[in-house]
């Protein structure tokens, strides 16, 4: 589970700061998916980039893990981040941010081989992952292309797929269908949701787009920085 906790932010703004979060508490069980939305400029990027320990808040927690294996993300030093980052949390961005010259396999691959091994054992494990999460956001016909040879929705499959490689146990997602048509960004919602129980992770998935609320189990809005009141439906 994640737990953002009073979460504050603020960035410079001239002579003073601007306040982009303010005081969230947003919290995310393990299989289920949290949606966060609200309008352009609410805060919800910058809540996100928190949660992904990239950049540090001026005060609040972020809490991850179960019971006694707990630990404080806000608290850790820039290079054990990097290490939780790598290890427990996969990231999508809007953007799927491939790589244009490898395939969607190398992409899994090279993100599978950070901070591991490179023995022949850890390689096979590695490859085996890459072929079963390859499998299962449906693009084993497509291990072999190059994102240019992909389509909006395929590409942001393979990001998908990426970001689950070391098993992580938050997944943090941010406007994966804002390129999409609606087609596609009903796929690749329904793709998050599946992958979300099946893997158990605590996924925080930012949207401004209330039409994929369905596959949310809670969502949290957004205005000014801070949680408002449910919006009617
Ligand atoms: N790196 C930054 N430096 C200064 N201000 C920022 C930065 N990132 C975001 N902001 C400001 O913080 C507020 C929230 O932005 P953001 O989290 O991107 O909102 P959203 O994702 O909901 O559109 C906005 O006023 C934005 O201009
Ligand atoms: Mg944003």
């Amino acid at each position: 589970m994640i737990t953002l906790q009073n979460i504050t932010l603020t960035f410079p703004d001239g002579e003073h700061r601007i306040t982009a979060v303010n005081n969230v508490t947003i919290h995310g069980e393990n299989g289920t998916v949290t949606g966060i939305t609200g309008p352009s400029g609410s805060g919800k990027s910058s809540i996100l980039a928190v949660a992904a320990t990239l950049i540090r808040p001026d005060a609040g927690g972020i809490l991850i893990g179960n019971g006694t294996d707990t630990i404080d993300a806000a608290q850790l030093s820039k290079k054990d981040a990097t290490a939780l980052r790598r290890e427990r949390i996969g990231i999508v961005f809007q953007q799927s941010n491939l790589i244009p010259a490898l395939t969607a396999r190398e992409q899994l691959q090279i993100m599978g081989r950070l901070g591991g091994g490179t023995g022949r054992t850890k390689r096979a494990k590695i490859d085996a992952r890459v072929n079963e999460l390859l499998d299962a956001v449906g693009l084993s016909a497509h291990a072999n292309k190059r994102p240019h040879q992909l389509s909006g929705g395929q590409r942001q499959r393979v990001s998908i797929a990426r970001a689950l490689i070391h098993e992580p146990e938050v997944l943090l997602v941010d406007e994966p269908t804002s390129a999409l048509d609606q087609e596609s960004g009903a796929e690749v919602m329904g793709l998050i949701a599946r992958l979300t129980r099946e893997r158990n992770t605590a996924t925080l998935l930012v949207t401004h787009d209330l039409v994929h609320r369905n596959v949310f189990d809670d969502v949290i809005t957004i205005v000014d920085g801070r949680v408002s009141e449910p919006a009617a439906v």
